[in-house]
């Protein structure tokens, strides 16, 4: 009874001499800049902090983030102000202000990233409601992806209501005169099989994703389109360049675990160097002008929202300016889909799948991506939406791609076995002479993940045969927060050619922090190192993506780093079978334009290339990885303590 008269007394006694502004109080468009101006506190604490809550009447303890007054230079004073660039979450936003000091942090009341949740008992005023001009009516979150037929390209967008929505496209910006009705999915908070994504912390209204397909494309030509209506108004114009299957280059930027960076602290932690990840493939896509076309490939552990909805909005936000030109495509990671109700939980597995989705169980995965092909699998929950976009393929000038679920059945014997089976056998390798497969969990790492190891023995019984029988050039995996390369590799040896070896390579390092470490000496746990086996060529911890560029006679990869935006490791990869590692033949690669002493460091001939290679990539790692952690507080004296061994 005390304490509630004292807030009451705290309440009315502060919270009429504290005022709170907002300007603009209209945002016409995600990513445009709130300033939040207050004055009057009279005794500020270094814990007073700001509340983002949407919709309006949300709880205090439901924010959507929080930043700390001591953001504003001038906290001290009881004044100040802090600006925010916010996403259009199809509702309206309000402010809240709280005061909060050392002596009520709850140690009970944690995020997920261990870091105490402020204290909501002393509010001290409340802004205006802030809305978006055209909040539920305007298409955001735009992204285009292929279909099944050449000559298509499928758009999606989300809005607030479910009234019609077209896609207008054409080859002239002026004069787009071809039109498809888009068509809306939504779903249900009873579709989450459990908290957070079905609780009222995690839960806001998904909106609609609309879906319409482009069709009758010319091959590798310029399109504009614009998505919207007449009635409630137009996306912006954009543009994309369709699908050439006889184009003599084949281009692909490629990596996993990306999630997106948030401009406020909320219940879990977000991924800073996914905004540099985005910056650089943008830079990259830019530069290819009006007739070459790309594809991006996200392979697994998408936007790390875990139950919380709207980072599923700030994450479409974010990839948003790459999407919506060039088709993003998606593998299902662990944190889509796991939870202990879905139905694939054979016995060696008790291990593997957890409860990384946050309670989502693939649905806003399977809604708000349309993947080519046609696979799908029930969910845990009895009546909500199959789970899709498992396993799928393409052909794309001279590279057949292939996508496959490693978080369902993969057994012999099983669906999607059978696919990836008739799929490897059906290639024509006259058209498509190389062959990239496409999955989450490795079948090859060197990191220590005890409780994968069950998974990556199936994955080399069950799935590997195919691999080497139908002569895969490269298998792509994420899951691991690094970069990876192996030898062409089968049954754990080192081959020569990638016919019958295929180059193995770990892309899981586009923004995810939390890094399982390298395997240590298993008998010197307290002193660990991490030697580098000789099957593993390159081994890097700066985060970045790996750029594909193919034509028939060679596919090349290289490891583009984010600090720089430079190669840092290449392979190339010949038709003809040849694997050369680390550098380049010719001397000369038009790709690298760089003064950085690694890719100088590529130039220089001979044996001794590789080895300063595989030093670089073991020291690149070491210390990205210590200045990591000395942010996070992740580690202590510098040692590499495994961060949280779930959280991949
Ligand atoms: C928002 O849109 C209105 C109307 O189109 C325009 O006048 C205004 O300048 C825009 N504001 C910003 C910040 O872009
Ligand atoms: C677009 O519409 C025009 C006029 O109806 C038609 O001639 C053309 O074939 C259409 N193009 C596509 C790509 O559908
Ligand atoms: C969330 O899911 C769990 C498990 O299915 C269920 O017990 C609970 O009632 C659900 N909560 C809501 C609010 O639907
Ligand atoms: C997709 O699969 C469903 C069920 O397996 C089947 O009914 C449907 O015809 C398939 N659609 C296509 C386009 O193959
Ligand atoms: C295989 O591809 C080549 C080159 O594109 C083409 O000429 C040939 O008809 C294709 N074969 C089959 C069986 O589709
Ligand atoms: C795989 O490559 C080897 C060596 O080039 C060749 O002999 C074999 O026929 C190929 N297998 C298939 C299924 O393409
Ligand atoms: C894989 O290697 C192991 C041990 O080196 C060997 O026992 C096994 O027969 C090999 N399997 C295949 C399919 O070659």
């Amino acid at each position: 009874m005390i304490t509630v008269i004292s807030i009451f007394f705290l309440i009315s006694s502060v919270s009429s001499t504290v005022t709170i502004s907002i300007s603009p109080q209209t945002l016409n468009r995600t990513g445009d800049t709130i300033t939040i101006k207050w004055s009057g506190i009279s005794s500020p604490s270094d814990l007073d902090w700001l509340g983002i809550y949407s919709p309006p009447e949300s709880p205090h303890d439901n924010f959507i983030g929080y930043k700390f007054l001591t953001d504003s230079p001038n906290w001290q004073t009881g004044s100040g102000s802090i600006s925010i660039p916010l996403t259009n979450l199809r509702s309206d936003y309000t402010f809240r202000i709280f005061h909060w000091t050392q002596s009520e942090i709850n140690p009970k009341h944690n995020d997920h990233d261990h870091n105490p949740l402020p204290g909501t008992h002393h509010l001290l005023t409340e802004s205006n409601r802030l809305t978006f001009r055209f909040g539920l009516n305007v298409p955001e979150q735009i992204h285009l992806a292929f279909t099944d037929t050449v000559n298509e390209m499928r758009v999606m967008f989300v809005t607030g209501d479910g009234e019609e929505r077209v896609v207008r496209y054409g080859e002239v910006k002026e004069k787009l005169e071809n039109v498809t009705v888009a068509r809306g999915f939504r779903y249900e908070l009873k579709h989450m099989c459990h908290a957070p994504a079905n609780s009222t912390i995690g839960w806001r209204d998904p909106g609609w994703s609309f879906d319409a397909v482009m069709k009758n494309l010319q091959q590798g030509v310029k399109y504009y389109y614009q998505v919207g209506s007449e009635l409630r108004g137009w996306s912006e114009i954009h543009s994309f360049v369709s699908r050439n299957e006889n184009s003599e280059e084949t281009l692909a930027f490629m990596f996993g675990d990306m999630g997106c960076a948030t401009p406020y602290k909320t219940y879990i932690r977000g991924e800073e160097e996914s905004l540099s990840t985005v910056k650089w493939i943008l830079r990259d896509i830019e530069a290819l002008g009006d007739d070459k076309g790309a594809v991006v490939s996200h392979i697994g552990d998408i936007s790390y929202a875990r139950g919380y909805s709207w980072i599923w909005d700030e994450f479409f936000a974010q990839i948003e300016p790459i999407a919506s030109k060039v088709p993003y495509h998606v593998c299902i990671g662990n944190h889509e889909y796991d939870w202990p109700m879905q139905p694939w939980k054979p016995d060696w597995a008790s291990y593997v799948y957890g409860k990384d989705s946050g309670g989502e169980c693939g649905v806003p995965y399977s809604v708000k991506f349309n993947m080519p092909g046609n696979s799908s699998e029930d969910t845990g929950m009895v009546n909500g939406p199959q789970t899709r976009n498992l396993y799928y393929s393409y052909d794309m000038g001279s590279v057949h791609f292939v996508y496959i679920s490693t978080e369902t059945d993969f057994l012999k014997g099983g669906k999607q076995y059978s696919f990836i089976k008739s799929d490897l056998e059906s290639v024509n390798r006259s058209k498509t002479p190389f062959v990239v497969v496409q999955g989450h969990r490795p079948m090859y790492t060197t990191s220590t993940k005890v409780r994968d190891t069950a998974i990556r023995q199936k994955m080399i019984e069950h799935l590997e045969p195919l691999f080497v029988k139908n002569n895969v050039t490269v298998a792509l995996w994420g899951h691991v927060h690094r970069y990876e390369r192996f030898c062409p590799i089968s049954n754990n040896t080192c081959g020569e050619r990638w016919q019958g070896s295929p180059v193995h390579l770990v892309i899981g390092m586009a923004g995810k922090d939390t890094q399982p470490i390298w395997e240590p000496r298993p008998n010197h746990p307290d002193v660990p190192i991490f030697p580098q086996p000789a099957r593993s060529m390159y081994r890097g911890g700066e985060f970045g993506y790996i750029r594909l560029v193919a034509n028939k006679e060679k596919l090349t990869l290289s490891y583009v780093g984010n600090h720089d935006g430079e190669v840092h490791d290449v392979v190339e990869i010949l038709a003809s079978g040849e694997v050369i590692s680390g550098s380049d033949d010719d001397g000369k690669d038009s790709n690298i334009e760089s003064k950085s002493e690694f890719a100088v460091l590529w130039y220089i001939e001979g044996a001794s290339v590789m080895v300063l290679g595989v030093i670089l990539g073991y020291f690149i790692g070491f210390f990205s990885r210590k200045k990591k952690e000395s942010g996070t507080g992740s580690s202590s004296n510098g040692r590499w303590i495994q961060v949280k061994n779930e959280e991949t």
